[in-house]
């Protein structure tokens, strides 16, 4: 059984590799690349996955919650990720790239019995990045 919990949260970027000319930048990036950032409001899916327990539950909704509030909502929400996140200080904070800390902050901070098996985060409504364990 899986359980699919949405989060939302908003945090500002700016895409620019730092091994790059900016020409080579502008190019890569686009708009993305403008000098002072950008903001999304991020959709974030995290999808566990277990046997029901006795009380019929895959995971306790609060006990989710909370933990992915503390680990990652906490951390990123109204932050400029390039600045703010040590992660994105030698990683450029692509949707890709955050799709992967997220992953690895939850993986640190998991406590529940279900397991962690997807991590889904749109960056629009047209881009929408998975990680899946396993794969
Ligand atoms: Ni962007």
């Amino acid at each position: 059984m899986q359980l699919t919990s949405r989060f939302r949260f908003s945090a500002a970027h700016r895409l620019d590799a730092v091994e790059l000319t900016p020409v080579q930048n502008r190019e890569l990036y686009g708009k993305c690349n403008n000098p002072h950032g950008h903001g999304h409001d991020y959709v974030l899916d995290v999808t566990v996955e277990g046997p029901p327990d006795v009380s019929g539950l895959v995971a306790r909704r609060a006990a989710l919650d909370t933990l992915v509030r503390e680990a990652v909502i906490q951390k990123l929400d109204h932050r400029f990720l390039n600045k703010d996140v040590a992660e994105f200080a030698s990683a450029v904070p692509t949707t890709e790239n955050l799709a992967t800390v997220i992953r690895d902050y939850l993986k640190a901070a998991w406590t529940l019995p279900a397991k962690l098996v997807r991590v889904t985060i749109a960056e629009t409504d047209r881009n929408t990045f998975v990680w899946e364990a396993g794969k």
